[in-house]
This record gives structure tokens, sequence and C-alpha cells, in this order.
């Protein structure tokens, strides 16, 4: 199979999987990733379809939806690369990559037992997303999914959570931005991810002032 058929079947099986799946993790969440992770591409020296089926792959069933169980997701993955003649070498670092994704993984630094080049880029596109214009429909959404309030002017943020409390949390979505969003930028490794992470970055603390201002009813 050409590296081309193997990626149109996986964006076939990415699609089908995520038919029902909420705003903020579908098809076009992937399709973003998926462009974004391109571009950085563009800069860097990788294996493009390790990268490529990474992107395609990563949120295929997301733990927040199943329970907390973070082995679905790679489960799946693995199963359908198999049954599409995938070399087991990319098999097994396309699984790595899902499997070490997760956001909390990661910040902790202790945590990281695995990161290469093409980890790397698909996780700063993945993270591109939770940020900017973008970034912010999609915490308004999550809230909005959980029930949280927008703003609770007696709730203040809590950027040091551990995961259990950050998994408990009902904070207002505002919170959100100081426990991670405002973050991100800091944890970009290419050179094009911190790129692009300056501006939405920039975004979103301009968004945040005007929030404010709106809130508090200033001039
Ligand atoms: P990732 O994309 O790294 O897997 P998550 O699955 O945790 O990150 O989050 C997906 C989207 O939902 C992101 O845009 C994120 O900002 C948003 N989100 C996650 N947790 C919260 C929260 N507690 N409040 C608001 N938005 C959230
Ligand atoms: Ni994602």
């Amino acid at each position: 199979m050409t590296p081309d058929q193997l990626l149109q079947n996986t964006i076939h099986f990415v699609k089908k999987m995520l038919v029902n799946a909420e705003g903020g993790h579908d098809w076009f969440h992937i399709e973003r990733v998926y462009n974004t992770a391109n571009l950085i591409l563009k800069n860097e020296k990788a294996d493009e379809l390790i990268v490529k089926l990474s992107t395609l792959l990563h949120d295929i069933a997301d733990p927040k939806f199943h329970d907390g169980d973070e082995s679905i997701g790679p489960k799946l993955a693995q199963e359908f690369l198999k049954g599409q003649n995938t070399s087991e070498d990319t098999v097994d670092h396309v699984v790595k990559i899902i499997q070490h994704m997760s956001f909390k993984n990661s910040l902790d630094k202790s945590q990281v037992s695995f990161i290469t080049k093409e980890m790397e880029i698909v996780q700063d596109a993945d993270r591109l997303d939770a940020m900017g214009a973008i970034g912010i429909a999609r915490a308004f959404n999550y809230g909005g999914f959980k029930n949280r309030t927008l703003y609770d002017p007696n709730i203040p943020p809590k950027p040091n959570m551990t995961k259990e409390e950050y998994k408990s949390s009902h904070a207002p979505t505002i919170n959100h931005f100081y426990e991670k969003l405002l973050l991100l930028k800091d944890g970009m490794h290419t050179e094009t991810g911190k790129k692009i992470a300056l501006e939405r970055h920039r975004f979103m603390l301009e968004y945040l002032d005007q929030f404010y201002k709106e809130w508090n009813g200033w001039e």
C-alpha cells in the first residue's frame, strides 16, 4: 500500500469514528491539527508519515468521554494500523505518540518518558488548536458541555492543580485560561509552533481584557 492510500484509509476510518463527537474534538479539530502539523513539517526534519498518521489518530476515543480510560484510543489505532499492513516500527511509534499526547502527562516533566521530533510536532499542532480564537470557542464549548459558569469573580483560578483536582474541578471556563490555555505558549517545541503560538497567545490576552471590561461595565 502506498503512503497516500494508507492516509486516505486513515482519514476514512477517523471520520467514521468521530461522527458523533462533540464540537471540540470532531473531525474538524483533526483536520485543523493535521493542516497545522503539515505547516510545521515544512520547516522540520521528521518522518512525515508518522506525524500525519498520529495527528489523524490522536483523538479517536477521548478519555474524557470514556470514563477516563486512556487506553481505548491507542488500542483502536493500533488495531486499525495493523489491519493496514503498516510496518511494525510505524505502528509502534504512532501508538506511543498517541499514548503520550495528554497535556497533563507532558506538563509534569517527570512523566515525559517518550519524546521524538514527530511527537513534538503533533503535540505543538494539537496545542495550537487549544489557543487563539478557536481555542476560546473550544473552551466555552467544553464548559457548556460540562454545565460550567462562564466566569465567577469569587472563584480564583488554580494554575498548579493535580490531575485529580483538575478532573473534579467545577471552576468557571475563564479559569481554564489561567490553568491551561495561557501556559501553552511556553510548552511549544518547534520554531513554527512558537511563532504561531505567540500570535494566538496575544489574542487570548486581548480577549480576556475585553471580557473583563464588558463584565465590569468599564468604558
Ligand atoms: P487536548 O486537546 O490536549 O487533548 P483536552 O482534551 O483536555 O486537550 O481539551 C480539549 C479542548 O477542551 C481544549 O480546547 C481545551 O482547552 C478544552 N478544555 C479541556 N478542559 C477544559 C476545562 N476544564 N474548561 C474549559 N475547556 C476545557
Ligand atoms: Ni486533539
